[in-house]
């Protein structure tokens, strides 16, 4: 068996995202290990479950660096300590800069809740992505995981799926749906990963993901 690929995950929140890697990899459903949780937001649950699994877990406060290059910094450098193959934005809220991303060139994925190119980009995050869709009408959502880029949830797309919305579907129940598919689909994904099976390709002047068989 391969090496199990060593996970960096980057959080705000509740970390949802981050238990279904956890769980994926319990299952043996996943030759990974998570060896450093990182945070901008303290006392999140996302944190108490990295402590809970005996994780490497550390809130980087803002308040302690004098500018944004200076904060994006501390969590490359502890990135490049800890030696990660690939850093897995779960739920993360915050737009990483340039040179974290050309730190790390496509060792980055996120998880996007919604059908990239729609509803996506500067100001859609969490429940505002949510929100945004119910406001529109749409009969069809769903989850994108990505490759990171410089733009702003533009990387290239490794899985999408989608979710259907009804009338009777509110805010709430459309964010529960989303996440649910997020579960799956971020695990698909790793483990596409991790076994080798994904390749970038360039087309025209995209880059895109091609799935080996
Ligand atoms: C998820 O819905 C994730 O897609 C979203 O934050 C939520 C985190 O949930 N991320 C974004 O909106 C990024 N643009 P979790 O903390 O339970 O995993």
């Amino acid at each position: 068996m391969a090496k199990p690929l060593k996970l960096a995950v980057l959080l705000s929140g509740n970390g949802t995202n981050f238990q279904a890697i956890l769980d994926a990899i319990d299952a043996k459903q996943l030759n990974a290990k998570v060896e450093l949780v990182l945070s901008n937001k303290k006392e999140v649950h996302g944190l108490t479950r990295a402590k809970n699994y005996g994780i490497k877990h550390h809130w980087i406060n803002r308040k302690n660096f004098e500018n944004t290059d200076q904060y994006f910094d501390a969590y490359i450098q502890l990135l490049q300590e800890t030696e990660v193959d690939l850093v897995v934005l779960a739920g993360f809220l915050l737009v990483l800069p340039p040179r974290f991303i050309k730190a790390f060139s496509y060792k980055i994925i996120n998880i996007h809740p919604s059908l990239i190119p729609s509803f996506c980009g500067k100001g859609f995050y969490g429940e505002k992505v949510h929100q945004a869709v119910y406001n529109s009408g749409v009969k069809l959502t769903g989850a994108t995981v990505h490759f990171v880029d410089e733009g702003t949830d533009t990387g290239p797309i490794i899985r999408q799926e989608a979710t259907a919305i009804s009338t009777e579907d509110t805010v709430v129940s459309i964010a529960q749906k989303v996440l649910k598919v997020e579960h799956k689909l971020l695990v698909e994904s790793l483990k596409l990963i991790a076994d080798g099976k994904t390749k970038l390709i360039k087309q025209g002047e995209q880059y895109k993901v091609a799935i080996l068989t």
